[in-house]
């Protein structure tokens, strides 16, 4: 299948199978994905935390809003979080990062209000979000992102201090009978005249 296929055959699962295993090689191959994720001045922001124990995911699947269901059902939950505490992000951007980058994150750090560099960051992560679903259909898997948790409520049980809980991506394989599969609902989006303009 090509990449088009595979976008438009991608939907947002919103029943699993319970009992179908993810291989462990595709999860492996997703954390690396995910570690690939290109962002602004190659800052990598992040935290990328995957809940495979049940009991965790029971527990974070209860402070998730409408999608409670959905998290227990499917074999994995990545938790997508944000550098949050600027002062320990700073140990990373000098401990992880080239000079070069380092000294341009200091540059844009000088001259950013807190709320707006914090806001900047946190934009990074969601085009992690875009890799990883784009991922997981390419690895024959069905994922549901997720806006709809509690964000300091995920912060308190995985223990984070750091990092700030943004949202997060069910993987697993998708239910026969998901009502959401591309057969029975089909792709619901704006025409592309009116949102692609070529000059
Ligand atoms: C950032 C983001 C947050 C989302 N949050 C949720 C959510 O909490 N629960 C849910 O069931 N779907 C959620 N969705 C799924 C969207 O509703 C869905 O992507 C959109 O309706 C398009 O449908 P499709 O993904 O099936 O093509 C989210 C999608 C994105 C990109």
């Amino acid at each position: 299948m090509n990449i088009l296929e595979l976008i438009q055959k991608r939907y947002t699962a919103k029943h699993y199978q319970s009992d179908k295993a993810i291989p462990q090689q595709k999860i492996e191959d997703l954390k690396e994905i995910l570690r690939l994720t290109p962002s602004s001045i190659n800052i990598q922001p992040w935290k990328f935390t995957f809940v495979q124990n049940p009991e965790m995911k029971s527990k974070l699947a209860a402070v998730s809003m409408h999608n409670t269901e959905k998290i227990n059902q499917a074999q994995l939950l990545v938790v997508f979080s944000v550098a949050d505490d600027l002062d320990a992000f700073q140990k990373v951007v000098e401990n992880e990062l080239p000079a070069a980058r380092r000294d341009w994150y200091n540059k844009i750090k000088a001259s950013t209000p807190e709320a707006e560099l914090k806001t900047w960051l946190a934009k990074q992560v969601y085009i992690a979000l875009g890799v990883g679903l784009t991922a997981s259909i390419a690895l024959g898997l069905d994922s549901t992102a997720m806006e709809g948790i509690e964000s300091d409520k995920y912060g308190d049980i995985l223990g984070m201090t750091e990092y700030k809980p943004l949202f997060a991506m069910a993987v697993g394989y998708g239910a026969e009978d998901d009502f959401n599969r591309i057969e029975v609902t089909p792709k619901s989006r704006r025409s592309l005249e009116n949102v692609i303009e070529t000059i």
